[in-house]
C-alpha cells in the first residue's frame, strides 16, 4: 500500500501538468471535438474555440482510418459560427463508409496535439439533406410533396431512410402538424380536407 500512493500522486500531477499545458497553450477554451458523417463520402468534424481564433492559421486536423489502415491525412479547418457558438470545422473526404469503420481524429496546433477522438462512422450518421423538394397539386386537388434523398440508387441507406414531414400555416408557428413517413417513399400527399381554405401553408 505504501508503495502505491507515491506512484499514484506522481501520475496525477503528470495528468494535471499535461492538462495545464494544453489549456495554457490553447490560450482559450477549446474542446468538444465531435464528428458526424453522411455514411457515404463525407465526414464533418468540429470543435469549440474561443473568441478571435483563426482556425485556418492556428489548427490542423489529422485523420486516419484504423481498420484496414490508410495513411494519416490532414484537413485545414475554417471558422464556423453555430448559432452564436464559435467552432472550427473540417469537411473530410473519406472512402465509402462500412459498418466496422473506426477513425482516429486529432487536432494539432503549434506542433502539439490538443484533442484526440476516435469516431465510429456507423454510430454518428447524419443523412444528407433531401434535394429537389417540390409541391404539385394532384388531379384530386390534394397537394403532392416530393423530394429526392441525394444518395445513389444502390446505396445501403436507400432502404432505411426515414423522413419527417412538417407543415403549418404561414406565419403561425403555434399550429404545427407533424407526420412521420417510414422508409423508401419520397413523396407525401397532403389532403386538401385537412387544410383551412384561403390560408397559405409552408411545408
Ligand atoms: C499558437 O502560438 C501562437 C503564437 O505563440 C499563439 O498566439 C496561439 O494562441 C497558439 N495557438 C494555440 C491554439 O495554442
Ligand atoms: C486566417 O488566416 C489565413 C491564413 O493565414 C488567412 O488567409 C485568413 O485571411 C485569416 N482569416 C481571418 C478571418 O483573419
Ligand atoms: C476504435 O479505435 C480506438 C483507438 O484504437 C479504440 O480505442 C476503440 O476501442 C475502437 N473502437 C471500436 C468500436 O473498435
Ligand atoms: C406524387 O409525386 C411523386 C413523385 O413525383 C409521384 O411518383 C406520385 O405518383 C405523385 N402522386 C400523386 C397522387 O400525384
Amino acid at each position: 500500500v505504501h508503495n502505491i500512493f507515491p506512484k499514484k500522486s506522481t501520475m496525477w500531477s503528470l495528468v494535471f501538468l499535461k492538462f495545464f499545458l494544453y489549456t495554457a497553450t490553447a490560450g482559450s477554451q477549446i474542446g468538444h471535438l465531435k464528428c458526424y458523417n453522411d455514411y457515404f463520402h463525407e465526414m464533418v468534424c468540429s470543435w469549440k474555440v474561443g473568441l478571435h481564433v483563426n482556425c485556418t492559421s492556428e489548427f490542423t486536423l489529422y485523420f486516419q482510418r484504423l481498420l484496414f489502415p490508410l495513411p494519416y491525412n490532414s484537413c485545414v479547418p475554417v471558422n464556423h459560427n453555430e448559432n452564436g457558438r464559435l467552432h472550427c470545422m473540417c469537411k473530410i473526404k473519406i472512402p465509402q463508409t462500412v459498418v466496422n469503420d473506426n477513425y482516429s481524429i486529432e487536432v494539432h496546433s503549434n506542433g502539439s496535439m490538443l484533442l484526440k477522438h476516435s469516431v465510429i462512422p456507423a454510430k454518428t450518421v447524419k443523412p444528407r439533406v433531401p434535394v429537389s423538394v417540390s409541391i404539385h397539386e394532384t388531379k384530386s386537388k390534394n397537394f403532392n410533396l416530393s423530394w429526392e434523398n441525394n444518395y445513389p440508387e444502390e446505396h445501403f441507406l436507400q432502404g432505411y431512410l426515414m423522413y419527417e414531414i412538417s407543415y403549418q400555416k404561414k406565419g403561425d408557428p403555434e399550429q404545427h402538424t407533424y407526420t412521420h413517413i417510414y422508409m423508401q417513399l419520397t413523396h407525401y400527399e397532403i389532403l386538401r380536407s385537412v387544410l383551412t381554405t384561403e390560408c397559405d401553408y409552408v411545408a
